[in-house]
C-alpha cells in the first residue's frame, strides 16, 4: 500500500495516528534544517515536516535528511509519519487540511521530476504561462487546482445530465466515428480507406443521420456524449474537435423537446448548485432577437434594446442619416440609461465624451463607419450635432427612447442588417465595459421561429439556415414563399452564446427530398449522397425531433471562462495544432502509398500523374 490517507483527506480525529501519503512536492523549504514539505494529490495538500530532533534514530537521521533534501519539485514521494497539530500560528485555514501536519518518519522517493517549464503550484498574483506553453506540457497544466477542478466540473455536468437522461428512459447508443459526410455546414474532416483505395470515410460533423436512423429502428429515446468533427475557423467557443450531448426523441413535437432539455438543466442545476432553475426558459422569436437585440443569440440579463428610429430621423437634416436612408438604410437607437453609467472622474455627467469618442473610435474599428451620439439633459436631447434635428424630430427622439436626464442615446445607421448587427455588438461591448452582468445569474433563452432557408451572400444560392433536416413550418414548398418560410427549429442560448441547437425532422421523404431540391441538389445528387437515408424514412420513420448541446461552451459559460479550450483536457490551440504530441503531423511515404495517396513519379512520362 503506497498511502493509507490522500492528501486531502486528514482532520483532527486523524490526529495521533500513523499514516502514509503518496503524492508530488509542491512547495519545499527549509527552516532552520527543518524540512516543511507541501505534499499534493488530487484530493489537496498536506503539510509534511522533517524535524531532525524528533528523530530517535541517529543513522536514519542522516540518510533521511540526504533524501529528503534531494528532492527536487513534482517528484513523486510517499511518505509515512503521525499526524500532529501544527505549531500555533502557522495554520492556513483556507487549506482543509491546514491546521495539521504528518512529521515524517519515513519517506521513498517513487519518481523524480525534471526541472519544471513553469509554475505548477497556484501562488497568489501569479501569471500564467502563455497558452502553447501550458499545452505543450498539459500534462503538467492539469495539475493546477484550477484545471483540474475544471475538469471534475466537466464530470459532474455531464454526470447529472446522463442522469436525468437515464431516469426519463433513455439510451445512450454510440454512432460511428468512420461514417459519410453529414452536412452541419463546416468542411470535413477526411480520412482514407486502405481497403477501398481513392474512398473516404469523414469523421462524424455531428451523429444527425444516425440518431435519425435510430428513431427509424424504433429506438424511441436517444442520446450521446457524442464527439464531434469539424475543419472550421477557430474562435474561442470553437475547437476542430468538441463534445455534444445528443439528443432524439419520437412521437414528440418541439415543445416536447424543449421541457425535456429544461428537466436536463434542472438536474444539472441541482447537482451543481443545490438550487432550483428557473422553467420554462424564456422564448424569442429569431425577428424579435436580431430587431430587439441585433443578434440571434441575445443576452437578456441587461437591456440596452434597440429601437428603429428610422421614421423618427427621417425629418432631420442630418446628412449622414440622409445619405444612408436615401439608400433604403435604417437608423437603429439604443438608450444607456444614465443608471448604467458609472461616474467617471471629473466628469459628473456618467460616461463622459472621452468614453464616447473611444466608442466612436472602436465603432469605426469595427467597420461600423461610426456612431451618432445625443445625451438628455433638462433642456432636451443635446449634442454637437442636434442642430440638424427638428425640435418635433428630437421630441420623438425623447419619447420613443423614454430618453430620462443623464440617458446617453447611441444611434447606428446603414443597411438593416448591418446597423443591426452593429448594434449587437455595440450591446455586448457596453455590457462589457459597464459590467452590466456583474453577479447575474445565469439565463437561458429559447430562439424559435428561424426561417427554414438563408440566401449565400455571395452566390444568391438558397442554404439551409441550420441543416437540411428540418422540417419546415408548411410541407406546402411549392406555393410558399421560400424566404420567409420557417423551420420548426430552436436554438437554445446561454447568456448570449448559442449553446445548443436543435428541430423537429422531415420524416416523410417526399419533404425531405424537396428541402434537398430546393438547396439546389440535383436528384441525382440526392440519391447517392442521402439514398440510403431517404430510403430508410420510406420505410415507416415516425415523427421525431431533437437536439444537441455543446458540452464544452456550457461548461465553459457555467466556468466563466474566457474559452472551451479551459475545460478541455487536450484542447487543440488556436491554429487546431496539439502541442503536446505534434499532430497534425506529417504521415511517413510508405503510409501515404499504402492508402495509394501519394503518386510517385516514375522516370516514364505516362508513369507521372
Ligand atoms: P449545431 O451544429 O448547432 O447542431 O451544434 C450543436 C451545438 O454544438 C456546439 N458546437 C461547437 N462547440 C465547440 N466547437 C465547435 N466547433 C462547435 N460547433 C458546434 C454548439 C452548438 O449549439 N446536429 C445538430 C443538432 C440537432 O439538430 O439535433 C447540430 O450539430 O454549442
Amino acid at each position: 500500500m503506497m498511502r493509507t490517507h490522500t492528501c486531502g483527506e486528514l482532520r483532527a480525529d486523524h490526529l495521533g495516528k500513523q499514516v502514509q501519503l503518496a503524492g508530488w512536492i509542491r512547495f519545499s523549504r527549509d527552516h532552520g534544517g527543518v524540512l516543511f514539505f507541501d505534499l499534493a494529490d488530487a484530493y489537496g495538500t498536506t503539510q509534511v515536516v522533517y524535524d531532525p530532533e524528533a528523530m530517535s534514530r541517529e543513522e536514519n537521521r542522516e540518510s533521511l535528511e540526504r533524501m529528503l533534501k534531494s528532492f527536487g519539485r513534482e517528484s513523486v514521494i510517499s511518505v509515512a509519519g503521525v499526524v500532529r497539530n501544527r505549531v500555533p500560528g502557522t495554520e492556513d485555514p483556507r487549506n482543509p487540511t491546514g491546521h495539521l501536519e504528518v512529521l515524517i518518519e519515513d519517506a521513498e522517493l517513487l519518481n523524480s521530476s525534471k526541472p519544471l517549464p513553469f509554475e505548477v503550484a497556484d501562488q497568489k498574483g501569479s501569471l500564467l504561462p502563455s497558452e502553447d506553453l501550458r499545452l505543450k506540457y498539459r500534462f503538467l497544466d492539469l495539475r493546477r487546482t484550477q484545471m483540474a477542478n475544471n475538469l471534475r466540473f466537466r464530470h459532474r455536468v455531464i454526470a447529472a445530465a446522463r442522469r436525468a437522461l437515464d431516469d426519463q428512459g433513455f439510451v445512450e447508443v454510440e454512432t460511428p466515428m468512420l461514417c459519410r459526410q453529414t452536412p452541419e455546414g463546416a468542411r470535413d474532416f477526411i480520412v482514407p480507406s486502405r481497403i477501398s483505395p481513392g474512398t473516404f470515410y469523414a469523421l462524424p460533423q455531428s451523429p444527425q443521420l444516425y440518431k435519425q436512423m435510430l428513431m427509424v429502428g424504433g429506438m424511441d429515446k436517444y442520446y450521446q456524449v457524442a464527439r464531434c468533427f469539424r475543419d472550421e475557423d477557430s474562435r474561442s467557443d470553437r475547437q476542430p474537435e468538441f463534445t455534444q450531448l445528443d439528443v432524439e426523441m419520437s412521437f414528440v413535437d418541439d415543445r416536447d423537446v424543449q421541457k425535456l432539455i429544461e428537466e436536463v438543466l434542472s438536474t444539472v442545476w441541482r447537482s451543481i448548485y443545490g438550487r432550483e432553475l428557473k422553467t420554462p426558459f424564456p422564448r424569442v422569436t429569431f425577428h424579435e432577437a436580431m430587431h430587439r437585440y441585433g443578434t440571434d443569440a441575445p443576452d437578456i440579463r441587461y437591456g440596452l434594446e434597440l429601437h428603429d428610429v428610422t421614421d423618427i430621423v427621417r425629418g432631420a437634416n442630418y446628412e449622414i442619416f440622409k445619405r444612408i436612408l436615401s439608400k433604403g438604410g435604417k437608423v437603429e437607437c439604443m438608450n444607456v440609461k444614465a443608471d448604467l453609467m458609472r461616474p467617471t472622474s471629473g466628469d459628473e455627467s456618467a460616461v463622459g465624451r472621452n468614453e464616447v469618442d473611444r466608442l466612436i473610435e472602436w465603432a469605426k474599428s469595427q467597420g461600423m463607419g461610426g456612431l451618432t451620439w445625443m445625451r438628455m439633459t433638462p433642456e432636451g436631447l443635446q449634442s454637437n450635432i442636434v442642430k440638424y434635428f427638428p425640435r418635433e424630430v428630437t421630441a420623438a427622439l425623447e419619447k420613443e427612447m423614454d430618453a430620462q436626464e443623464g440617458d446617453l442615446l447611441l444611434f447606428l445607421a446603414g443597411s438593416e442588417i448591418a446597423a443591426l448587427k452593429a448594434g449587437g455588438e455595440l450591446r455586448r461591448k457596453l455590457a462589457r465595459d459597464l459590467r452590466l452582468t456583474e453577479g447575474k445569474d445565469h439565463q437561458f433563452v429559447w430562439l424559435v421561429g428561424c426561417p427554414l432557408f438563408q440566401k449565400d451572400s455571395v452566390s444568391g444560392q438558397l442554404e439551409a439556415f441550420h441543416h437540411p433536416f428540418v422540417r419546415p413550418e408548411s410541407t406546402d414548398l411549392e406555393g410558399c414563399n421560400l424566404n420567409c418560410l420557417g423551420g420548426l427549429s430552436y436554438d437554445l442560448v446561454l447568456d448570449g452564446s448559442e449553446i445548443g441547437s436543435g428541430s423537429i425532422r422531415c420524416h416523410d421523404p417526399e419533404v425531405q427530398r424537396k428541402v434537398f431540391r430546393l438547396l439546389g441538389m440535383s436528384d441525382e445528387k440526392i440519391d447517392t449522397d442521402f439514398g440510403f437515408f431517404l430510403e430508410a424514412l420510406g420505410y415507416g420513420a415516425p415523427p421525431h425531433g431533437g437536439i444537441a448541446l455543446g458540452i464544452d461552451r456550457l461548461v465553459s459559460i457555467l466556468l466563466g471562462c474566457d474559452t472551451i479550450r479551459e475545460v478541455i483536457a487536450f484542447p487543440k490551440n488556436k491554429k487546431f495544432q496539439s502541442l503536446m504530441d505534434g499532430a497534425p503531423a506529417k504521415v511517413e511515404e510508405t503510409k501515404l502509398s499504402e492508402l495509394q495517396l501519394l503518386c510517385l513519379v516514375g522516370d516514364d512520362e505516362d508513369d507521372a500523374c
